[in-house]
């Protein structure tokens, strides 16, 4: 039986697509292994959002070929965002490349890989199929306490600097009835923390559905705990899912709601659709309806045409929010997207720049966050023996921040009331609760 491993960059859609894919190859007679150095085939599930991300996959994927025995062992094949965006190009360039295979074509897989396996021979496919989503094949979990499920693939919001609808195609929900079967069944199978995916979830849509009311359905399903979504787009938020989030218990007291840029007129260029004052005012609206939230956002700097004053309402809007946790990217040029062909593309020096100073606000407000938790009670489920130390356990809390405690790892799936003792950088440590 052929082993494979499955390495994945990039967003939660591609773990979650991972997770499909190994149950696909699983299916099929393959095995999987949890080391690559022990793999026949390696399948690299890549990200395409930045450019960096984009070098590193190729950067090892020549690390790994050079590994190559006489009879082509291990095999290599390149899944994910990359290969959809440029895979047939990349088998001319990259050698140890023996196959691609686009995000909507992981039926194929084993028969393509047996292919290569008979005949040494390269594939590439990277067509779009705007029908696939996956719909009967269910997802082989990579842990056995936090399940990812999947509400819709795609994405149709065009937003200038982004890659994401060129390589996932159109927006596609799927039913709501086998949204909640998977829900209810990871539920069933130990899985108590579960987290639908989209790129934008907000525009959920599937016959009489909307978001609102499917997280009001995934939210009554008794066999689960706790109940997430990401990312939810600031245009398509709706109060009702606001109400729905303070309503109903599961839902958890965290949301992730990328601002980009706080400067209207950046806004507008990004085609975001929302402007600051709209922004603002869904935080508002969310820490009146759920007061203990915690928020996190992406912000992006050095979009073309950024002035120094944009810049400053950006930083500045970080300073009045607070967010628990803001990821920061400087805008990379990504090649088929709108913005690559503005002319006034700012200067890496800049981006580097604004990039570090947004990262040191941020540090400092993080910090201050999880200090203010120091001597709360609050409860942890408990998903893994922390890396750091093997007498202690990590885990999350409902509102998304790593804690760590000393603890047994019989406890790894259980809910453990911890108080909080100490905050280091962005970890909690607490102490059980008797
Ligand atoms: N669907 C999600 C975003 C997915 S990409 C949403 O709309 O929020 C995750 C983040 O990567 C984005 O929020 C953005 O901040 C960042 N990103 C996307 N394209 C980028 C680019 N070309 N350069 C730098 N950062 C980018
Ligand atoms: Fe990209 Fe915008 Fe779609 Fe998010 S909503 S995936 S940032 S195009
Ligand atoms: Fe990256 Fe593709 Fe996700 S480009 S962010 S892995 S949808």
């Amino acid at each position: 039986m052929k082993k494979f491993f499955i390495k994945t960059y990039g967003c939660q859609m591609n773990v979650n697509d991972s997770e499909i894919v190994s149950s696909i190859l699983v299916k099929a007679g393959f095995e999987r292994v949890g080391k690559m150095d022990s793999a026949d085939i390696i399948l690299f599930n890549s990200c395409s959002v930045r450019e960096h991300a984009e070098e590193r996959v190729r950067g090892r994927i020549t690390q790994e070929g050079s590994r190559k025995n006489s009879s082509n062992f291990p095999i290599i094949g390149l899944l994910g965002c990359v290969a959809q965006r440029n895979g047939n190009s990349l088998l001319q360039e990259i050698d140890a490349l023996d196959f691609t295979l686009g995000t909507d074509q992981y039926r194929k897989l084993p028969d393509i890989i047996n292919k290569v396996i008979n005949n040494k021979d390269e594939y590439g496919f990277d067509q779009q199929n705007s029908s696939e989503i996956y719909e009967d094949i269910k997802p082989l979990r990579n842990t056995s306490v936090n399940a990812f499920v999947t509400i819709m693939r795609g994405c149709d919001n065009f937003c200038t600097y982004c890659i994401v609808p060129y390589v996932r195609g159109r927006e596609r929900s799927r039913s709501i009835d086998k949204i909640l079967t998977e829900v209810r069944r990871a539920g069933q199978n130990g899985y108590k923390d579960v987290t639908l995916l989209g790129q934008n979830v907000n525009s959920y849509n599937y016959k009489d559905y909307d978001f609102a009311s499917l997280l009001k359905k995934a939210a009554s399903i008794d066999t689960i705990r706790r109940l997430r979504f990401i990312t939810s787009h600031p245009k398509d938020i709706s109060g009702e899912v606001i109400a729905t989030m303070a309503e109903e218990d599961r839902i958890c007291e965290s949301i992730h709601l990328p601002l980009q840029s706080a400067s209207n007129k950046i806004l507008k260029k990004m085609n975001r659709k929302y402007n600051y004052e709209k922004y603002f005012d869904i935080i508002s609206e969310l820490r009146t309806a759920i007061p203990d939230i915690a928020i996190t956002t992406d912000v992006m700097v050095g979009f073309p045409g950024e002035t120094e004053a944009d810049f400053l309402e950006t930083y500045n809007a970080l300073k009045n929010i607070k967010f628990d946790y803001s990821f920061t990217f400087k805008y990379s040029p990504r090649p088929g997207t709108k913005a690559v062909e503005y002319s006034d593309q700012i200067p890496e020096n800049i981006r580097l720049d604004r990039l570090q100073k947004l990262i040191d606000l941020q540090t400092v407000i993080t910090e201050q966050k999880y200090q203010d938790l120091v001597g709360i009670q609050t409860t942890v489920y408990v998903e893994q023996v922390s890396r750091k130390d093997s007498k202690e356990l990590s885990g999350r809390t409902r509102d998304n921040k790593i804690a760590v405690f000393p603890g047994k790892k019989e406890l790894i799936g259980s809910f453990v009331e911890i108080k909080v003792t100490d905050a280091v950088g962005w970890t909690l440590r607490g102490k059980q609760i008797k």
